[in-house]
């Protein structure tokens, strides 16, 4: 096969750009460091005998391409009829796309990760997924090829080797992973041309890096934001109070509580149904003097509805998509509906502005937006539905997986501008989205597996830059159960966003619906997360800052342990604390395997030699928390809510290995600010090394430009 001319260009020693031609990534924009390459240290660049380009480093190849043929794994003659009689699909097995990029697994050990949100395990080799953002509320499974999200980033291990690429375009790609050819990892598209970047690095957290700093920086949300969220398709006024009381009442803590979709008139977005929710901005305000905020949905598609503002107004400058110049109307929740084009500034700044007055007029916290792949009830959006956008026309193949980006971007700016952090949180998103809003994984289901399924989905989206995602705790669709609820929210006590959400018609879900056991377990755990905010408040600010994830996989700190490269159900949670929880239905105690190091249980106090399986009880009030000896943790008490004005005293955990008595000490550097502001972009913060010794708690300010005094107490 002949191979056109290809490039190979140095961002720098770690970030190369291989093309044939580039595409023409102007709608996100990628923040490529300035280049700066030093020749000794560059990467061997070599080709192979057909032209196609291998790396290596330190003398050993480290990446291949291989090329690929349209004919490339032929597809099966066979007669479907009688299959589809019964309502079997079959799934696309073409190849011959106009771009087919070939990638050589070298070893049948590889492994390959990344890829954002699909519910599937870390590995993902041997499935192949499409970056097409879909809105499926069928029962997500490995094998889902589409989800929410397009993050289009692998990162693949061979050996003691790791390196990462990320396909810059907006428009479908397919990411086969193995699955027709064992050896092959195969990037196809009909529209994205020929380009990528690679990554390489000396481990997964090089890599990672790399790739943050190309996408990011994300966003950094305030410190309330990583308090409890509870939430419920639809609270009406009544039951948003009795769950704000309940939770005042018993000192269970709570900092957001969210109204879905029926809050709105007939589903007209910015508006308010007074039936539904009397005195809505009464409610608020009364919420927030009791430390809850309050987070209402905005889905993208407006009412087509004559008269109702939004619609006419955005009518006025023509600011909705078109089909062949006409209006284009699709339906949502409010019937026909229209689709704003976000990609020209004066549509965003009407709906900055409406958003922003919107929260004022009723005292509303942040804002969810929804249904932005973007939803359509009556079959997908045509691709060439056209969003005229400020300098070209964008149709719809393109635009498609950056409308959650560029309607999340609108909202975020009516935040930033009143140098507030964004309250905001997506479904729909691209690579590049993390920057401006935090994010979950849409309509899982209250199923055991899509519980086992949190942790390696929350896990992937943070090795792709998204730190701050969740997905829906007890599980949206269908009915939860006792156990079920328990052992998930023990699962995801430390995932960035944690919401309790549920769908209409569903078993409630709220702390109370099973009685007293499982309220009090409940608040066993929203207590310990509280605790733990100081702690995760500062892990976000290291994922801002330096890309590293927060709530990560074991091989990012043990990448040459082969024993955790598949490890799906245990967490780092930042470099000290392994979380092992119980996500099988029955189970009263689990194997854990901790990785090389001493281990302390943080329950207990019992330590443990890691490089070793262990099988530790855990009935089901209690979850496997493992801390490494002399690690410091930062912890507040006693706080429902989270307000950093009234957090004036920090308790320090200190991991103490019984056997060295004590005397290790890992060292913490906690990042301190306002918890809200913008300011903390003007250096306005402070970081304050905690240690241990001589049987207290010994600081030093590395940075004190925020200057807020804290009492250090240690436990
Ligand atoms: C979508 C969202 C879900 C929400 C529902 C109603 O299914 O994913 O979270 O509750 O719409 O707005």
């Amino acid at each position: 096969m002949k191979i056109k001319e290809r490039y190979v260009e140095f961002v720098n020693e770690n970030i190369l750009r291989i093309y044939e031609k580039k595409n023409d990534t102007s709608l996100f924009g990628l923040n490529e460091p300035e280049r700066n390459v030093t020749v000794e240290k560059r990467p061997a660049v070599g080709r192979n005998a057909d032209g196609s380009i291998c790396i290596r480093r330190n003398g050993v190849t480290v990446f291949s391409e291989k090329a690929v043929d349209k004919d490339h794994a032929p597809e099966e003659k066979v007669n479907f009829d009688i299959a589809f009689k019964e309502g079997h699909k079959k799934s696309d097995n073409r190849r011959s796309y106009k771009t087919r990029i070939g990638i050589a697994l070298l070893g049948e050990e590889d492994k390959i990760y990344g890829l954002g949100d699909k519910a599937a395990f870390l590995n993902r080799r041997g499935y192949e997924y499409v970056s097409k953002n879909s809105d499926d509320p069928t029962q997500h499974n490995e094998t889902y090829r589409s989800l929410y999200k397009s993050v289009n980033f692998i990162m693949v291990n061979h050996d003691r080797t790791w390196y990462g690429v990320f396909y810059p375009s907006s428009y479908e790609c397919t990411f086969d992973l193995g699955k027709h050819d064992p050896d092959i990892l195969c990037i196809y598209s009909d529209k994205g041309e020929y380009d990528y970047y690679l990554f390489l690095g000396d481990s997964p957290l090089d890599i990672v890096r790399a790739y943050y700093s190309l996408v990011g920086p994300g966003i950094f949300t305030t410190m309330k934001f990583m308090g409890y969220h509870q939430s419920r398709w639809s609270y009406t006024d009544a039951e948003a109070h009795e769950v704000v009381r309940r939770h005042a009442e018993e000192d269970l803590p709570l900092d957001f509580i969210h109204f879905d979709i029926d809050y709105m008139d007939g589903y007209r977005v910015y508006t308010v149904n007074e039936n539904y929710v009397p005195e809505f901005k009464k409610t608020c305000e009364e919420f927030k003097k009791q430390g809850v905020g309050v987070i209402t949905i905005i889905d993208p598609a407006v009412k087509k509805d004559k008269g109702y503002s939004v619609y006419e107004e955005v009518k006025k400058i023509r600011g909705f998509a078109t089909l062949k110049g006409k209006e284009y109307v699709n339906e949502v929740w409010p019937g026909d509906a229209v689709y704003p084009d976000y990609f020209r500034k004066d549509v965003r700044d009407y709906f900055k502005n409406i958003t922003k007055k919107f929260m004022e007029k009723y005292g509303i916290t942040g804002i969810w937006g929804d249904m932005n792949e973007p939803a359509s009830f009556k079959g997908p959006l045509p691709e060439d539905v056209e969003f005229p956008g400020d300098e070209r026309m964008i149709l719809h193949d393109e635009a498609h997986n950056l409308y959650g980006e560029y309607m999340s971007r609108t909202l975020s700016e009516s935040f930033r501008e009143e140098n507030k952090r964004p309250t905001v949180i997506t479904r729909a998103a691209f690579a590049t989205t993390a920057r401006y809003t935090a994010s979950w994984n849409g309509d899982n289901q209250s199923l055991w597996d899509h519980l086992r399924t949190s942790l390696p989905q929350v896990m992937t989206m943070n090795l792709c830059g998204f730190f701050m995602n969740g997905v829906d705790v007890g599980g949206f669709g269908n009915d939860t159960t006792k156990e079920l609820l328990i052992r998930w929210l023990e699962a995801d006590i430390f995932m960035p966003y944690l919401r309790n959400h549920s769908a209409l018609g569903t078993k409630r879900q709220e702390p109370w619906s099973f009685g007293c056991e499982t309220y009090e377990i409940y608040k066993k755990f929203l207590r310990l997360r509280y605790e733990f905010i100081p702690y995760l408040y500062t892990l976000q600010w290291q994922a801002y800052k330096y890309g590293t994830p927060m709530f990560a996989p074991l091989f990012l700190y043990y990448p040459g342990d082969e024993r955790v490269k598949e490890i799906n159900d245990e967490v780092m949670v930042g470099d000290r604390i392994l979380h092992a929880p119980v996500v099988d239905q029955g189970e009263k105690r689990r194997v854990v395997y901790l990785p090389e190091g001493r281990w302390i249980d943080y329950f207990t106090g019992k330590a443990y030699d890691g490089g070793r399986d262990y099988i530790v009880d855990m009935p089901i009030d209690s979850t496997g928390i493992f801390v490494k000896a002399g690690a410091v943790i930062p912890l507040m008490k006693g706080k429902t809510y989270v307000d950093p004005k009234e957090i004036n005293e920090i308790f320090v955990y200190h991991a103490k290995d019984p056997e060295d008595r004590g005397d290790i000490c890992l060292p913490f550097d906690l990042h301190w600010d306002d918890g809200e502001s913008l300011d903390y972009e003007k250096g306005v913060y402070d970081t304050i090394r905690i240690k241990v010794g001589n049987g207290k708690a010994e600081i030093e300010r590395l940075k004190n430009d925020f200057g807020k005094e804290l009492r250090f107490t240690l436990l």
